[in-house]
């Protein structure tokens, strides 16, 4: 869908904070604080028991809705916004875009003022449309609080904070870390996110490593190192992230490899990790691919830290909750 062109423009990291700093919206990670983004780790930490399983439940949602609207196919993101709520105490409405009226041509508008006539007070948005989640924010009554749950090849700020996570338990001195991101970058949102974060933080040197037809176009990447063969991409890497081709963002197939050249060339295997430092550390936001951007011994071996991923998840999707739901008005 169209959102409004005047929502491209916009500044979305001025529109997500309140006056006292403090997130009201959660749209992008670019240009978001440094120590609001170390709070909001250290938040999640606080949702995860000691030995970094779940779950820790509280009642910071007591008596709140949240409205989970998926415009696009989601099981992780989906899944923990709706258990970080419910273990939350909210309320929790799973929109059922097969059945909603936007199906019969409601506008998005109409969809999110009928969710506010009853009183939903967070809306988590995923579209296939780039600046939905602004103009959504620009348009939801004072009391109502937007969080991007995945925007176009924009932006999917919290599977960046749960990589940020993810990474700081394993490798929390970020400034001498070297990481390399694997695959689709040009579509992809995890990459625009995880690489924004990394940035903020001070990673020693990120590489976005691809094939030239799925390199990176946009200038914002620029601080990051762009590499065309994965051997000198891993080179002593002490994190590597795998991601998925993004076929359903890809108009011109010209230049895209078949997913055997693929696997040869870029998928990651325990043999192409020879060149990342011995105790690197493998990454992957899901849905996977096995067999063509990551071997599935791998994903299941001692390096793969897959799982603890989405388990973060969930804690970093409570903080966020817990956070925005904080300066809500009774
Ligand atoms: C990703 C997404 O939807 O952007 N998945 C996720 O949220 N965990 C990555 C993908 O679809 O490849």
């Amino acid at each position: 869908m169209n959102a409004n062109p005047e929502s491209l423009s916009s500044n979305d990291c001025e529109l997500q904070l309140r006056a006292d700093g403090s997130l009201r919206h959660l749209l992008t990670l670019k240009g978001l604080d440094k120590a609001l983004i170390i709070e909001l780790l250290d938040d999640a930490e606080s949702y995860l028991s000691p030995d970094g399983t779940l779950p820790v439940r509280s009642d910071a949602l007591a008596g709140r809705t949240i409205g989970n609207l998926f415009f696009e196919p989601s099981t992780r993101t989906r899944a923990s916004f709706d258990l970080a709520g419910r273990r939350l105490g909210a309320d929790v409405l799973n929109l059922d875009v097969n059945t909603s009226s936007r199906k019969k041509g409601e506008s998005i508008l109409d969809t999110i003022y009928t969710l506010e006539a009853m009183a939903v007070d967070i809306m988590v948005v995923r579209d296939a449309g780039a600046g939905v989640p602004a103009y959504i924010a620009r348009n939801v009554k004072e009391f109502v609080s937007v969080l991007n749950a995945g925007e176009a090849d924009v932006s999917h700020p919290t599977q960046g904070l749960l990589d940020l996570l993810t990474i700081r338990q394993h490798r929390p001195d970020f400034e001498n870390l070297v990481v390399a991101i694997v695959g689709d970058i040009q579509h992809s949102r995890v990459a625009r996110s995880a690489a924004h974060g990394l940035q903020t933080l001070g990673v020693g040197e990120l590489r976005l490593v691809s094939p030239p037809a799925m390199a990176p176009v946009d200038a914002e990447l620029s601080f990051a190192r762009t590499v065309s063969t994965l051997d000198d991409g891993l080179r002593d890497a002490d994190v590597v992230m795998a991601l998925r081709i993004q076929r359903e963002r890809i108009d011109d197939l010209d230049g895209i490899p078949s997913v055997g050249e693929y696997f040869a060339d870029f998928g990651i295997s325990e043999d192409r990790m020879r060149h990342a430092k011995p105790d690197a550390i493998v990454m992957h936001p899901g849905p996977m691919n096995r067999g063509i951007e990551i071997d599935g011994s791998l994903a299941d071996g001692w390096r793969s830290v897959i799982t603890q991923q989405v388990t973060n998840g969930v804690a970093v999707r409570m903080a966020v909750l817990a956070h925005v739901a904080r300066a809500m008005q009774k």
